[in-house]
């Protein structure tokens, strides 16, 4: 919300009273004097006025978690564990996870309660490349990589998927890197050539890259320097 529109909300400022707030310098957002009256307030903004603070801000939250085989990407299952089950972590009602995998694959995932944040990372339209490890159940043949990059036509979106890279690593497995998360999409593209995917493991999302220390299970706080990344 522009900080304006945050300041004339509260049943203490009218609209004029807001507009000189801003010209006299009176409002800071994050520590930072703002005058702008469009500058943007998030739950997560610490907004004061003068010295008293209007609004605190929550904390942004964001885990990188190594995905392990047999557990769902949903916030609950009735039947299997699922992701946020792994985590130790309060309030976990309000995480939500950036990029689902499905039940089997594992990797990188990330999960957060910034939904900015997240949209940024798995919006088409920003290009961040998700990579995968895939293996398959018969030989990678050498047409593959043009199909990819040319794009697949996906009927049930009505959509082509934008150019993708595979490189490959042996006859039966590959890195892919796509800049989509469509239902199934690496499974859908290999399923083009009738070759079933029986390994996917993802790496990285944008310039996050799973960190090697985690086991399967195990998860840790993003850096600033990580979360600033994306
Ligand atoms: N593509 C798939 O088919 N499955 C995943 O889990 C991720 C990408």
């Amino acid at each position: 919300m522009r900080v304006d529109r945050f300041l004339s909300n509260l049943p203490r400022f009218n609209r004029q009273q807001v507009r000189v707030l801003l010209i006299e310098r009176r409002v800071s957002v994050d520590g930072v004097t703002v005058s702008d009256p469009h500058h943007e307030v998030r739950e997560f903004s610490h907004v004061c006025v003068d010295d008293e603070v209007l609004q605190a801000g929550k904390p942004a939250r964001y885990f990188m978690l190594h995905k392990p085989a047999g557990c769902v990407s949903a916030t609950t299952d009735p039947v299997h564990p699922t992701v946020l089950d792994l985590l130790d972590e309060p309030d976990k009602g309000e995480l939500h996870i950036a990029g689902r995998l499905d039940f089997n694959t594992t990797g990188l995932m990330l999960i957060t309660n910034d939904g900015q944040w997240s949209r940024r990372l798995t919006q088409p339209q920003t290009k961040l490349p998700k990579v995968y490890l895939v293996e398959t159940e018969q030989h990678i043949g050498p047409e593959y990589a043009a199909t990819f990059k040319t794009g697949l036509y996906f009927a049930f979106e009505n959509l082509t998927t934008q150019p993708a890279e595979l490189a490959l690593l042996g006859p039966t497995t590959a890195r892919l890197s796509i800049i989509e998360g469509r239902y199934h999409q690496v499974k859908r593209m290999f399923g083009h050539f009738d070759n079933k995917v029986i390994g996917l493991h993802r790496e990285r999302m944008g310039p996050l890259v799973l960190d090697t220390a985690l086991a399967p299970g195990e998860y840790r706080a993003l850096t600033n320097d990580e979360i600033r990344q994306v």
